[in-house]
């Protein structure tokens, strides 16, 4: 299947792109595994004619955005970010009119109709500069309310927030830190800013899933508890195969990001479908929020 993949890749003329949290077998045939931050700015450096997504909706709409020439396809129709849904284009609204003096930033966990009326996009490991590059003094930040409170610790800016979440972070709690120390008292924890502030009150570094895997000072331990989707496990040991890596919870799945096999990989190579388009009266909006993101230094 994966020669079969390879050759139809080719035919296609495609890129195979897929988020850190993908399972292996579908990390191993991706031309580029990564954070959102990397995907978006390779959906939009690329030069290919299709770009098969392996990830969830969010992810597709904005390479979808950023390339609308491009075929942009989603191999599994329903694999989808639970927190992107977490605020409608109405409550977004009625929020604005509270704060009609403050910016709006939304996490690139939202859909493209909350993107096309935000100012500007962040990711995970661009929020605090995105924040920082606004002139506005007032934030509003959606829809991820950890995220928010992770970037308002690093920011004089008053940070408004929306009460969304990933269930998948969220669950993580003080006292899982403290028993994972307890059993690796060696190990140095990476979390990821989506975890609740309580849990990052705890950790040694907080990064984006790329950031972990390029954490600068990865020599300075041989063992590594991870706080958070457990995909990050197999793509950590990848990148570094002399340290060890601990989930700070088995049960931190994903089940969206976990949906895309290889059979729906090679079908969508086969069907170029499901395609993921955005209505362009959108799209012409949220490409803005998303290219004024990527004009950010890091
Ligand atoms: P990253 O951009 O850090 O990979 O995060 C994406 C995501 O969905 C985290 O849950
Ligand atoms: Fe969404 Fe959380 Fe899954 Fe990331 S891990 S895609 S934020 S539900």
């Amino acid at each position: 299947m994966i020669e079969e993949i390879q050759a139809l890749k080719k035919e296609r003329r495609a890129t195979i792109l897929a988020h850190n949290y993908q399972i292996p077998a579908v990390q191993d045939i991706a031309d580029l595994a990564g954070d959102s931050l990397e995907l978006s700015r390779a959906a939009a450096a690329l030069d290919s004619e299709v770009i098969v997504f392996c990830g969830v909706d969010f992810m597709a709409e904005t390479a979808a955005i950023l390339s609308p020439q491009k075929r942009v396809v989603l191999p599994v129709k329903g694999a989808w970010c639970p927190m992107a849904h977490m605020i409608t284009p109405q409550q977004l609204d009625e929020l604005k009119a509270l704060y009609p003096q403050a910016a709006v930033v939304c996490y690139v966990n939202s859909t493209a109709e909350i993107k096309a009326k935000s100012d500007i996009c962040c990711t995970s490991a661009n929020g605090v500069q995105v924040v920082e590059s606004l002139s506005e003094d007032e934030v509003i930040f959606v829809p991820d309310r950890n995220l928010a409170a992770y970037v308002a610790r690093h920011t004089k800016k008053k940070i408004i927030p929306w009460d969304g979440y990933c269930y998948v972070h969220d669950q993580f709690t003080p006292e899982m830190v403290k028993a994972a120390r307890k059993l690796h008292p060696q190990a140095e924890v990476l979390v990821h800013p989506e975890c609740r502030p309580e849990v990052i009150d705890l950790a040694d570094f907080v990064y984006s899933t790329a950031g972990m895997c390029k954490h600068p000072d990865i020599n300075r331990a041989r063992e590594y508890i991870i706080g958070t989707e457990v995909g990050m496990i197999y793509r950590l040991k990848k990148a570094h195969p002399d340290r060890e890596f601990y989930p700070l919870s088995d049960e931190a799945i994903c089940q969206n990001m976990k949906k895309t096999t290889l059979p729906d990989v090679l079908r969508a190579l086969q069907t170029l479908e499901p395609r993921v388009v955005v209505p362009e009266e959108i799209a012409v909006r949220a490409r803005g929020a998303i290219e004024r993101m990527l004009r950010v230094k890091v």
